[in-house]
């Protein structure tokens, strides 16, 4: 099949365009500096700069990835607007060109997160759960918003809220490695607040089973059915790095130096992947203990 990816050049694309070349798929990715992209991706993988300029490529999948990073810088309401920008603007760029291709693509895969459901404390969250506040929140609402205008012009539109992607080089592990390496880990806060994780191969495996599932339809957790907190989740890394997690980072610390970003340290949805789970996704880390030894002992 022809699959269009935007971001695909990041963390998950570059896990994501090997394997669905692997399978025998076409695969252009869009992006800003295609050359710098292109260093990271197999060199069977095409480029276009924008979403305007894939017409002729006529997808019949389409993957949205794109958005700039939101951990970052701190939230000004600068950042604020170029975080939302980037994601929405992008996001309407695909349904300007779905309206214009011969056939309809079979399935619109767009990016959210479990920033979707705001701080639910220890409570479980899945697809059916009422919505949190904040600006996490704000963010993956309007970028699914403009996602479900394309609806009448896909047959499909699958939305996926991403837990915490693990993995390395790169992603949120790249932040934690490093202090807790040198034995300055620790929780973050009260170490309550809840980290729904995900390896990844099982998120790449996800998007793959998306495409392929026919009857796959609406919003999916993407995360694994056992989430931790950040507590355990701290001790788990510290224990697979052979370090103590002794050095805990207070709010009041985290707060003064990140400001409002300080969201994403401090409060958490304890997520677990419902409608794949019914479906019977078979995930290959379910246990975070797997998948940081897999990552971190690999
Ligand atoms: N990784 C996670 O743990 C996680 C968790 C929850 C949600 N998500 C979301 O899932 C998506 C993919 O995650 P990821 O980790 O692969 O992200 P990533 O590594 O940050 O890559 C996102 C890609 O978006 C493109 N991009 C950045 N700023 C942009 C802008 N201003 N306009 C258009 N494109 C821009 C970049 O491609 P070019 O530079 O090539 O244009 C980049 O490679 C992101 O939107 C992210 O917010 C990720």
């Amino acid at each position: 099949m022809r699959i269009l990816i935007t971001g695909g050049s990041g963390f998950i694309g570059q896990a994501l365009c090997p394997v669905l070349l692997d399978q025998g798929h076409q695969v252009m990715v869009v992006s800003r500096r295609p050359q710098r992209a292109a260093k990271h991706l197999p060199h069977d993988v095409e480029f276009r700069a924008s979403v305007a300029e894939c017409v002729d490529f006529q997808p019949e999948v389409i993957i949205n990835l794109a958005g700039e990073p939101i951990a970052n810088r701190r939230w000004s309401e600068a950042r604020k607007a170029e975080l939302l920008e980037s994601r929405v603007r992008t996001t309407d760029a695909l349904v300007a060109l779905a309206k214009t291709l011969d056939q309809k693509p079979k399935v619109l895969i767009s990016g959210s997160a479990v920033g979707f459901y705001g701080d639910c404390g220890s409570e479980t969250v899945t697809e059916d759960s009422e919505p949190g506040t904040g600006f996490a929140h704000e963010l993956c609402a309007q970028w699914e918003a403009a996602a479900r205008q394309a609806t009448p012009y896909v047959d499909r539109l699958c939305v996926i809220r991403i837990g915490l992607v693990l993995d390395q080089p790169g992603g949120l592990l790249d932040r934690m490695v490093p202090p807790f390496r040198m034995g300055l880990g620790g929780r973050m806060g009260s170490g309550k607040q809840c980290m729904p994780w995900i390896h990844r191969q099982d998120m790449v495996r996800i998007i793959d089973w998306l495409i392929n599932h026919p009857s796959a339809d609406g919003v999916f957790n993407a995360s694994a059915p056992n989430p931790v907190d950040n507590a355990t989740f701290s001790k788990a890394l510290a224990r697979h790095l052979n370090r103590p997690a002794m050095f805990p980072a207070p709010s009041w610390v985290l707060k003064t130096a990140f400001g409002e970003m300080s969201e994403l340290m401090l409060e958490g949805a304890c997520m677990v992947p419902q409608k794949l789970l019914d479906a019977g996704f078979d995930f290959i880390y379910p246990e975070l203990d797997q998948a940081l030894a897999d990552i971190v002992e690999r």
